[in-house]
């Protein structure tokens, strides 16, 4: 698959070399948001569009996104869905969960992971995290199937825009006869050797919550080279519909409505034509952030060989994060801490088998993980402001 991305070096976002002394007119308090979608004037002509067409609800501007998501992704298909959740819940019943069916996905993540699965009806199995890319660790999935043996698939989440070590997950599922489904909805665009994710899973699935690498308000899509799980997943979301036929009511199957409207494709497809842009600044941005924050006592963000980061979030790491938020709350820097109750210890998952397990580096990590603002709207100024507020933080204590 060819690599669309324009070039880096060349166009939008920070000046990764601009000295942070330069900026002395950082002395002037700015406010820095953790997030801040950027809607065109041409999505909103495309949306003006669609509401003097009046066809609202489905039609040929999602069927249009659909297509132009699975080609961005390099698969055959996509079904575009109401959200990031109900794109994953369409896609385990398409894959064909069954009631009780045991899936391992992520302790360290948005609930809507792990709540997809049991919306399903399955069983969500954690395995803990990598402590350096906070995916999911193969050794530890290993050692989760060498204890059980009512696991049938994997959800891989790709967090924070960096892959899920997808190369060794494949195998292990392969070796066992797993299905996976990548939890893509923080990843747009990230990929591992250049195929990009969406490209690995049985299927994958997308959130376009405003905060996302693109956003549709809310929105979400599945991609899949499978034809069997297209076709039940556009069912699915569809109330059942047989999709083969005259587009007729007959209802072949149990479903849901969780259909995209109009509206949202058409914002969605002016955003996936910015897409590139917006993940080219955000990973100037982090380049920016990297080389100022190297010498403090805390992580940044590991990109590993192979792997090209998307940055949903810059998220550092340090045992002062409490504090270090607090002095950031205070220069009016927004910041989030994504996830600060790992999900097994969620009061929601008590009656899960696997919520009393330890998981050390999931929990170790959402006592210590930072993200720091790095959306693509973020000016020159707002990095500069967001590192020197770190770096107070850290040398005037
Ligand atoms: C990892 C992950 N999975 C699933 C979801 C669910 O997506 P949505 O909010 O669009 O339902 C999100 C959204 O925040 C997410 O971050």
């Amino acid at each position: 698959m060819t690599d669309t991305e324009p070039n880096p070096e060349t166009d939008g976002g920070v000046d990764a070399d601009a000295g942070v002394d330069e900026a002395a007119d950082v002395e002037q308090v700015t406010s820095v948001s953790i997030a801040d979608p950027e809607l065109s004037d041409d999505a909103v002509r495309r949306v003006q569009a669609v509401l003097e067409d009046g066809r609202l609800a489905d039609g040929p501007e999602v069927r249009a996104f659909e297509e132009e998501f699975a080609a961005y992704c390099g698969t055959d298909d996509a079904v575009a869905t109401s959200n990031g959740t109900t794109a994953l819940h369409a896609a385990l019943e398409a894959i064909g969960l069954e009631e009780g069916d045991a899936v391992i996905t992520s302790p360290f993540s948005f609930v809507a992971s792990a709540n997809a699965i049991r919306l399903a009806g399955g069983k969500p199995v954690f395995a803990d995290v990598d402590p350096e890319t906070y995916t999911l660790d193969p050794a530890d999935v290993e050692r989760v199937l060498a204890e059980r043996e009512d696991i049938v698939g994997i959800v891989p989440v790709h967090l924070y825009g960096l892959a899920a070590d997808m190369p060794a997950l494949c195998e292990i599922a392969d070796e066992h006869d797993l299905f996976v489904v990548e939890d893509a909805c923080q990843a747009h665009g990230a990929t591992v050797d250049g195929t990009r994710v969406g490209g690995f899973g049985d299927a994958a699935c997308f959130s376009f919550y405003p905060t996302k690498n693109m956003t549709t308000g809310e929105g979400g899509m599945i991609v899949t080279d499978r034809d069997d799980v297209a076709e039940r997943a556009a069912s699915y979301v569809n109330h059942g519909r047989d999709v083969s036929g005259t587009g007729g009511y007959d209802h072949v199957d149990l479903g849901h409505n969780f259909r995209m409207t109009s509206i949202a494709a058409a914002i969605g497809r002016v955003q996936l034509e910015q897409l590139s842009a917006f993940n080219r600044a955000r990973r100037q941005t982090a380049d920016f952030y990297d080389d100022r924050l190297a010498d403090l006592p805390l992580e940044t963000p590991t990109e590993p060989t192979g792997y090209r980061h998307v940055y949903h979030q810059y998220t550092v790491r340090t045992e002062d994060r409490d504090a270090l938020e607090a002095t950031l709350a205070e220069r009016d820097v927004g910041t989030g801490v994504y996830y600060d109750t790992p999900i097994h210890h969620q009061p929601a998952y008590e009656t899960i088998s696997t919520a009393a397990a330890r998981l050390p580096a999931a929990e170790r990590a959402a006592d210590e993980v930072l993200s720091l603002p790095v959306h693509p709207n973020l000016s020159e100024r707002d990095s500069r402001t967001v590192v020197e507020a770190v770096r107070d933080h850290f040398t005037t204590q």
